[in-house]
């Protein structure tokens, strides 16, 4: 009853941050016009941050952080979620649990829906149902790609990876981007974060019919894409495109895997490239292609395909007869012959991944999924892996991940193309990067430029420390 009101428990709230924005709003104002409200302030707290703190020291820079990929450092700004390597993410300060109890599902299901995930990244507040309903609304009437983007996908070779062709997609619509078309004419600084916002909804609107024409193209040449229908979600209408629109179930997943995924702080491979590609005032649409190139590899978005092609040989190897000993053993013959266990491990986290969590507890709900030998193997691997990790010694994060589980639940549901499911996840990671060109544009952040070292001039650094 609280959820359908778009209110929130308290109980589902106790671990919120008392500095945290969060109520529901009774007004119907638009996302744009909520925008308008909040940015004046952040503004002008950015600016006093500055002027008053400017000068105050956050951390140390180590040689180590310089060579290690620079993990740890903290040199980012990035306001719409905090990752706590313990207790994982937090959408302005919302966890996993709180987003699914407070922020509006699409009518008939039960998951948040994208764009309410969407509003909530962008204002740090939760929307109301009316307003996510008008914000669907607006995504489905922008959803139809350009005629020549149209041709640009279906000339493309079908054996061409999935993840090319969605950033040549996503790219060639900034053809029509309205903050480059504004910043040609001579806009003022102050005005970019609107033509920003109005070129990031357009994008968000348009990723489903991309990603799913390259699903038909590459895989089912023959099926007739459905029209947009403009009375559901964004994901109802991806689902439906990809031909799954009849599969409640697949829907209401693609729903929760798509929100949870959204954004997962600055500093992974996609965001950041999206943020530094988007400080040099890209557009929007060439920001995010860039970062769908970083999300296409192995480390990072193509996990999850790993972690299918890697459960799947498992399963050959095994059998119908699955113990927990024969799982322990396929993990030790991958460790040993170099290859790291897919799925397992993160860059910050050092707990399990409640992302993992949630898609755990949908395939608990699902008697279909959780009598799945898919699924059911995916889980027993979650329970023998970690030990088998630590007494391998090396990975800082034995747990699983969020990828270890999110391909094998499609492929139960029949979307069994896994070199396609990175591609989800670029539909996905559209929100938390979007949120942040637009607030980037908004507070008027400046080119990244940080500044490079050689190893001599480390050496010569380490020496002068003596
Ligand atoms: C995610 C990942 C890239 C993080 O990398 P990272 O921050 O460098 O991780 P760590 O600091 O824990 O790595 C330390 C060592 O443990 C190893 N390691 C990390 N995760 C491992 C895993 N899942 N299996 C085996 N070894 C692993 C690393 O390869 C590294 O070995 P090295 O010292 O010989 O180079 C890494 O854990 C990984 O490759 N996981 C598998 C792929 C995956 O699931 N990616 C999706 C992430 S959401």
């Amino acid at each position: 009853m609280l959820r359908r009101a778009g209110l929130v428990s308290k109980a589902s709230l106790r671990n919120v941050p008392s500095n945290t924005t969060f109520r529901r709003f009774a007004s119907t104002k638009t996302l744009k016009e909520t925008l308008q409200d909040i940015i004046p302030a952040k503004q002008e707290q950015l600016k006093r941050l500055k002027a008053e703190h400017g000068q105050t020291v956050v951390g140390d820079v180590k040689v180590e952080n310089i060579v290690g990929g620079m993990r740890g450092l903290k040199a980012m700004l990035w306001d719409a979620s905090v990752l706590d390597p313990d207790e994982g993410i937090r959408f302005h300060g919302l966890t996993i649990p709180d987003c699914q109890a407070s922020l509006p599902s699409a009518p008939g299901g039960k998951e948040m829906t994208a764009e309410s995930m969407l509003w909530l990244l962008l204002t740090g507040q939760v929307p109301s149902e009316a307003q996510t309903r008008v914000l669907s609304r607006e995504l489905a009437e922008k959803g139809d790609l350009p005629p020549f983007v149209r041709k640009l996908i279906d000339s493309l070779p079908k054996s061409l990876h999935p993840m090319t062709q969605l950033g040549i997609g996503v790219a060639a619509l900034n053809h029509d981007s309205a903050f480059q078309a504004a910043y040609e004419k001579g806009m003022k600084k102050t005005e970019y974060w609107t033509h920003a916002l109005d070129d990031c909804i357009d994008l968000v609107a348009k990723l489903p019919a991309i990603a799913a024409r390259i699903y038909r193209n590459v895989y089912h040449p023959n099926n007739q894409l459905p029209a947009i229908n403009k009375d559901l979600d964004l994901v109802g209408n991806y689902s439906a495109m990809l031909g799954y629109g009849g599969n409640h179930n697949l829907t209401e997943y693609l729903r929760l895997y798509i929100a949870i995924h959204g954004d997962h702080e600055g500093g992974n491979a996609s965001a950041h490239t999206a943020h530094l590609v988007g400080s040099t005032l890209s557009d929007p649409y060439i920001s995010y292609a860039a970062a769908l190139y970083a999300l296409a590899g192995p480390l990072h978005g193509l996990a999850n395909q790993e972690v299918l092609r890697w459960q799947l040989a498992m399963q050959k190897e095994i059998g119908d007869n699955v113990t927990y000993d024969k799982i322990r053993e396929y993990i030790w013959k991958t460790l040993k012959s170099g290859q790291v266990i897919p799925g397992y491990g993160h860059g910050v986290l050092r707990n399990p991944d409640p992302r993992f969590m949630a898609l755990q507890q949908f395939c608990d709900a699902q008697p279909e999924l959780n009598s799945s030998p898919i699924i059911q193997m995916v889980k027993k691997t979650s329970e023998v892996a970690p030990d088998v990790l630590k007494e391998h010694g090396k990975t800082k994060n034995p747990y699983p991940n969020v990828d270890a589980t999110s391909g094998c639940v499609l492929y139960h549901y029949g979307l069994t193309e896994f070199k396609y499911y990175t591609v989800i996840f670029g539909v996905s990671r559209a929100l938390g990067c979007v949120t942040q060109l637009v607030w980037a544009r908004a507070l008027g952040l400046p080119l990244e430029r940080p500044k490079s070292y050689s190893i001599d001039a480390l050496q010569k650094l380490a020496k002068k420390d003596l």
